[in-house]
């Protein structure tokens, strides 16, 4: 470690890149508990996602990470805990929001991409269709312009358009996908969120789908949160990374921290078991 990391680290000041220091938060989570019967799922997590960055969440199987994103995407309530996104009109503990305000906040502002196709996706409807029901929520009703934004969102997710009928049940697990994450930033949301989303792919279409996602974050700037319990994966697309074990936060850092430099020792392990 270099003298000016020392004192960066020693400012407590290591958690964040200089640039997003100056910038308010788009997401703060504090104080997130979640008890399944006995199962201790999240123990007093907190999160923080900058406007435009990638927030990486890892950790080995049943740590938490898909309950915790299922916080953010507003499907679960915690025992206790608060969570806020600075968007226009939007103010409080969103976990005081109901059912219905809920679905709507959702459906404007964040978008997810499941491990299973069959959480995100109709799959006996067209494709096109998956993704035009989720501008129909936003109130768009022509048919024309339904299916030029279905198509738009299919083409940025780098869908082959000339498939966009057919039903996810009819694709590639790759192609099920594109279609989930079309779907997902159809309506433009503020933060996108991605639960293992290549995980289970062959390595070669695993690698085509990130190439999208990480093309979509540069061009876009969407912010977003991504979950793996693969170490690559959150090497390739984060800025930032959260460690989670059995429930909690272990470390966290900027990536190249993490990776070149972990502190926790069970960060150390995963590292060195993946090099
Ligand atoms: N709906 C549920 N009912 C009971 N236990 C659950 C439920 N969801 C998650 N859990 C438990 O909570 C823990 C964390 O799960 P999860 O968030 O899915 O971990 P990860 O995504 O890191 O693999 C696990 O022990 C899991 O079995
Ligand atoms: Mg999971």
């Amino acid at each position: 470690m270099t003298l000016q990391q020392t004192h960066i680290v020693a400012a407590g000041l290591d958690r964040m890149s200089p640039q997003l220091m100056t910038t308010p938060p788009l997401l703060t989570m504090t104080t997130i508990s979640r008890r399944f019967g006995d199962v201790i799922a999240l123990e007093d997590v907190a999160a923080t996602v900058y406007p435009g960055e990638v927030l990486g969440i890892v950790g080995e199987s049943g740590s938490g990470k898909s309950t915790l994103l299922r916080m953010m995407n507003l499907e679960d309530t915690p025992d206790a805990g608060d969570y806020r996104l600075a968007l226009p009109g939007l103010s409080g503990n969103l976990f005081a929001l109901d059912r219905f305000q809920r679905r709507m906040l959702c459906a404007r502002q964040i978008g997810i991409v499941y491990q299973n196709p069959h959480l995100g996706l109709l799959m006996g409807h067209a494709s096109s269709g998956n993704v035009a029901e989720r501008l129909l929520i936003a109130g768009e009703r022509s048919f024309a312009a339904l299916r030029g934004r279905a198509r738009e969102a299919l083409d940025a997710s780098e869908f082959p358009l000339a498939r966009m009928d057919a039903r996810p049940s009819e694709l590639s697990g790759g192609m099920q996908q594109r279609v989930q994450l079309a779907k997902a930033i159809a309506l433009e949301p503020a933060l996108l969120l991605l639960d293992e989303p290549t995980t289970g792919l062959d390595v070669s279409v695993q690698a085509l789908v990130l190439d999208t996602l990480k093309r979509l974050q540069r061009d876009r700037a969407i912010t977003m949160v991504i979950v793996s319990h693969d170490l690559g994966v959150i090497r390739t697309m984060a800025d930032r990374v959260m460690v989670m074990r059995r429930g909690r936060v272990v470390e966290e850092g900027l990536v190249d921290q993490i990776f070149q430099d972990p502190q926790h020792a069970y960060t150390q392990q995963l590292v060195h078991a993946k090099l």
